[in-house]
């Protein structure tokens, strides 16, 4: 398929360095990117796998005023320590930079400029928010308020997390500051904005029809976004923490990190190759692709696109962008702020020398089509079931009985018989499916025929029953033992992107030199007469107290999130039991249940209340589907005054507890009640 291009750039999403990476970042992005950079280099193909820390932006400026220390602290700390645990995991960067570089200021800027005098900008002065308690505008997260679409009272001034919409500050309801609390006001001020409708034929064509062959939840979000119209984007702000923007009169304005950080992957390439960085960026010839998260979609397929375009100068269009969905943990959203997450600097502290476990597991479970879950259950069976108990044991298996039978001396084969000749017939099979999985980026059906090659071994060797053979025919011994260790030669290339780690280990086991991937099905990989080493042990098993000391981690974590945010109401004066009396508590059976129409968090139910049926609106839609609720019972307050939501008259109010994530649980009786029944 890619027969006419020379050779292949791959970036991956320049993580924000405001706080470590976790395993969601590694899911979705950097493992998906590696394996693919290594595939690519077995091939022989050129290849050039860039990274760096994005430096800029808003969230990181607030957290360096949270811990009292400067924007540039904050980054170096977090560039060091994420840096050096991708190193560690194994993610094979070329290089892996950062935007606060000399070179990368020097590049964000003269692309700014040129686009500046090119007149590819609109100026425009509008009223924005503006603190005066701390004398500064507002730009993005520095503004929290209440969502517009989704009424999350938590909505920050670029987007709200609850609903994934893209927002303007000025679009909150009810706006405060992030800095001193208070309401802003609205100040006027100049900025630039690309104007991205002017690109929107362009694109179409681009992606629309040109690129149909990209992945659905990525083709499908870049025509909504086109169907949507485009509008001008901001590519400045009022900021002190960026680059700044380099025009006379931009005094306290920098570039919009969305502006500076895709840039980061040229400044990068030019850091790595200052003399030859162009053939990798603007020559037909050179193959593009984006590893990204599905939150990144937008700025990879039209912003930084149209950026390139309005540039000119032949940049080159990413060619594809295989972009992620979502890994969750334990069944919440990974958060950083509530701390729910593996870390990967904490992973590597806690499971040393496990690397490719992590790898296995978070391919296994890639959230490539949709969102997916990590559990540490999982993980613990993923490891002794299959790591341990399929490829590490086959592959001891192979190596002891060498040692057993032929002194560590891999034997002569004589013909194959039909056996031999299925197994490696099978062996072609799985690696052209395996090529073919990885050229379209199907990596966790990837590694299911990677690890086929183990599970193909086992057969073979269950099947061949060499230890048997042994008492009567060892000429037929030396044929099987030397085609299981072609297999096993086979499996360190062939698992060599997915767990890199283990693949070294093998093939120098086996003393296999460099490996390529046409090796792969081989049966004279390893030629008879030499010398394979001892069986190390490629996988250990992972036991349930390691498992629970992560389980029990995240249960306080938990915890504490639940502490963090359960208000205590004041303790009440001995007569106010009285008060619990006036609140009319009743048990109801839900009989229809529907989402209300303009809203996504409101549901309207009809309830058999003991009497009659009354309606009831509650914000549960987040977290329920509505039929499910039907036939359920709830408790209720039947004694409030009616009120009207979003043009639905509510008669009551469903109760429900309120989770550490701040989602909802409704409460029900624990067994079946009478409609109507009091709760006292
Ligand atoms: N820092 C961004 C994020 O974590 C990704 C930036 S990707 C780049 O979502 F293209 F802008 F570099
Ligand atoms: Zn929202």
């Amino acid at each position: 398929m890619d027969k006419e291009f020379k050779r292949t750039l791959i970036t991956t999403a320049l993580p924000y360095t405001n706080g470590p990476v976790h395993i969601g970042h590694l899911a979705g992005v950097y493992i998906p990117a590696d394996i693919y950079a290594r595939y690519l280099r077995l091939r022989q193909r050129p290849v050039l796998l860039i990274g760096g820390s994005d430096e800029h932006g808003v969230p990181i400026t607030l957290k360096a005023r949270a811990e009292g220390v400067t924007p540039q602290d904050i980054v170096d700390r977090y560039h060091k320590l994420i840096k050096e645990s991708f190193e560690e995991l194994g993610i094979s960067f070329d290089i892996y930079s950062r935007t606060t570089s000399d070179i990368h200021h020097e590049t964000a800027s003269e692309f700014f400029r040129r686009l500046y005098d090119n007149g590819k900008f609109i100026e425009k002065e509008s009223m924005q928010l503006y603190d005066e308690e701390a004398g500064q505008f507002l730009a993005d997260r520095y503004v929290v308020g209440e969502c517009p679409h989704c009424h999350n009272p938590h909505a920050y001034g670029d987007q709200c997390e609850a609903c994934g919409n893209a927002l303007n500050a000025t679009d909150l309801i009810d706006p405060h500051s992030a800095i001193t609390g208070s309401v802003p006001t609205l100040k006027s001020t100049k900025h630039w904005y690309l104007p991205l409708d002017r690109y929107e034929g362009a694109l179409r064509q681009w992606i629309l029809e040109g690129h149909k062959e990209w992945k659905t939840n990525v083709y499908g979000q870049c025509s909504s976004w086109l169907d949507l119209g485009l509008q001008p984007r901001a590519v400045s702000r009022d900021l002190s923490w960026g680059v700044p923007v380099p025009v006379e009169g931009a005094d306290g304005k920098v570039l919009y990190v969305w502006f500076d950080a895709p840039i980061g992957y040229i400044s990068n390439t030019k850091e790595l190759l200052p003399d030859t960085w162009e053939t990798w960026w603007k020559n037909p010839e050179t193959r593009i692709i984006n590893f990204i998260g599905k939150d990144n979609i937008v700025f990879h397929c039209i912003v930084f696109p149209a950026m390139l375009m309005a540039y000119g100068d032949n940049y080159q269009l990413p060619d594809n962008v295989p972009a992620n969905e979502f890994l969750n943990l334990e069944g919440d959203k990974i958060s950083t702020s509530r701390n729910w997450a593996v870390w990967l600097h904490e992973y590597l502290r806690d499971f040393p020398g496990k690397q490719d476990v992590l790898r296995y597991v978070l391919t296994a479970n890639a959230p490539e089509t949709k969102d997916n879950d990590f559990t540490w259950r999982d993980f613990q069976t993923r490891n002794n079931s299959e790591l341990v108990a399929i490829l590490g044991n086959y592959v001891n298996r192979v190596i002891v009985l060498t040692h057993k039978y032929f002194e560590g001396k891999v034997p002569e084969a004589g013909d194959f018989i039909d056996i031999d000749l299925a197994a490696i017939k099978e062996m072609d099979e799985l690696r052209e499916s395996l090529s073919t999985r990885l050229e379209t980026f199907h990596f966790r059906d990837a590694l299911k025929d990677a690890m086929g090659f183990a599970r193909l071994g086992n057969k073979y060797l269950q099947e061949t029953e060499p230890w048997k053979l042994a008492k009567t025919d060892m000429a037929r011994v030396a044929t099987v033992i030397n085609l299981n260790l072609q297999i096993c030669a086979s499996i360190a290339v062939a698992m060599e992107p997915f767990m890199p780690f283990m693949s070294a280990k093998l093939s120098s086991m086996l003393g296999m030199g460099k490996l390529t991937w046409d090796m792969i099905g081989r049966t004279d990989l390893i030629s008879s007469g030499s010398e394979i080493g001892q069986s190390e042990l490629l996988f250990e098993k992972i036991e349930d107290e390691t498992i629970q000391a992560q389980v029990d981690r995240l249960v306080n974590t938990r915890r504490e999130n639940l502490i963090k945010n359960f208000k205590p109401a004041p303790q009440l004066a001995d007569t106010s039991i009285e008060a619990f009396g006036q609140l009319d508590l009743r048990v109801g059976t839900v009989l229809e249940c529907a989402p209300v129409k303009k809203s996504n968090k409101l549901l309207r139910f009809v309830i058999d209340d003991g009497m009659g049926t009354r309606t009831i609106v509650s914000g549960i839609a987040q977290y329920y589907q509505a039929e499910d609720l039907v036939g359920k019972q709830v408790v209720f307050v039947a004694n409030l005054p009616e009120v009207k939501l979003r043009g639905v008259v509510s008669q009551g109010m469903i109760l429900s507890a309120m989770n550490a994530d701040g989602s909802l649980t409704v409460i029900s009786p624990s067994a079946p009640s009478t409609p109507g029944a009091q709760v006292k």
